[in-house]
């Protein structure tokens, strides 16, 4: 048996549930890096959608950011980040999602990042469309970058890695109307994919931060590549780029220098 596109909405909607109840409230923080934290809404939540996932597709494998990877048929896997943006959460900053995504034979078929803070379900299935909450999304058609906005995001080990973005958020920085660091990479994607956001970059990501939101991304017409151009954004070591294909050639130059 596989999922449709309506059981991951109602999966992602539900763990939205627990995000509202846990948000602004005292949480229980544990470090997992220096600056890498979880707190007890992240467990909650993964705890919902992994039981709900096993309950009902019990043969799938799921790849999930708090408990890692849980076995099953290699045909079938959900890629599940049961709170995107635990640093915004953490600060009570009204920025962060639910990312829930399947993948089948090898290909992404079907995505939701959910804000449940807006209300806003970023939705896609492979060749079918991407929607938010119901209505059909497309990217920017931006043509230059003097008219674009753009997002990053930053890796945990910023201090240590002298591989961090700076550089280019930095030369990018010049080049356009600005560049955000909204802390959501999921979310950063699904607003690419509705034209929000011109386009969007970022490194040493996890599959469950971008497997949703760069299928969203796809389907709104969005060229996803990773940082050097190949399409795959999913296997490590891993970095996406997506944008509308103008854009999306105009930024890999720059991040090429
Ligand atoms: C993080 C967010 C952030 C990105 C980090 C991710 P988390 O996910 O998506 O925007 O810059 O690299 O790890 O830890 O909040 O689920
Ligand atoms: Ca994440
Ligand atoms: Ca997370």
């Amino acid at each position: 048996m596989t999922p449709e596109l309506s059981d991951l909405e109602s999966l992602a909607r539900q763990a939205g549930e627990i995000l509202r109840a846990g948000y602004g409230r005292r949480h229980q923080i544990d470090l997992k890096g220096s600056i890498d934290i979880v707190t007890e809404v992240d467990r909650q939540s993964e705890a919902f959608l992994l039981g709900e996932i096993r309950r009902k597709f019990p043969d799938h494998r799921i790849l999930a950011e708090e408990s890692g990877s849980q076995a099953g048929d290699e045909c079938c896997i959900w890629h599940v980040d049961p709170l995107d943006g635990t640093v915004n959460f953490a600060h009570d900053v009204p920025f962060f999602s639910i990312s829930i995504a399947f993948e089948m034979d090898g290909e992404l078929r079907l995505g939701v990042v959910y804000d449940p803070l807006r209300d806003e379900c970023f939705s896609a299935e492979r060749d079918r469309g991407a929607w938010m909450n119901g209505t059909p999304i497309r990217v920017s058609e931006a043509q230059d970058l003097l008219h674009s906005l753009l997002v990053t995001g930053f890796p945990y080990d910023i201090g240590e890695n002298p591989n961090n973005n700076l550089d280019n958020y930095a030369r990018l920085s010049l080049l356009t109307q600005g560049v955000r660091r909204m802390g959501s990479a999921a979310l950063d994607l699904a607003y690419v994919a509705c034209g929000r956001f011109e386009g969007y970059w970022e490194l040493r990501l996890n599959p469950w931060d971008v497997a949703a939101g760069g299928l969203i991304a796809q389907e709104a017409g969005a060229t996803v590549t990773d940082m050097q151009g190949k399409p795959d954004f999913i296997s490590k070591p891993q970095s996406i780029l997506a944008a509308n294909p103008k854009i999306h050639a105009l930024v890999m130059a720059e991040l090429k220098k």
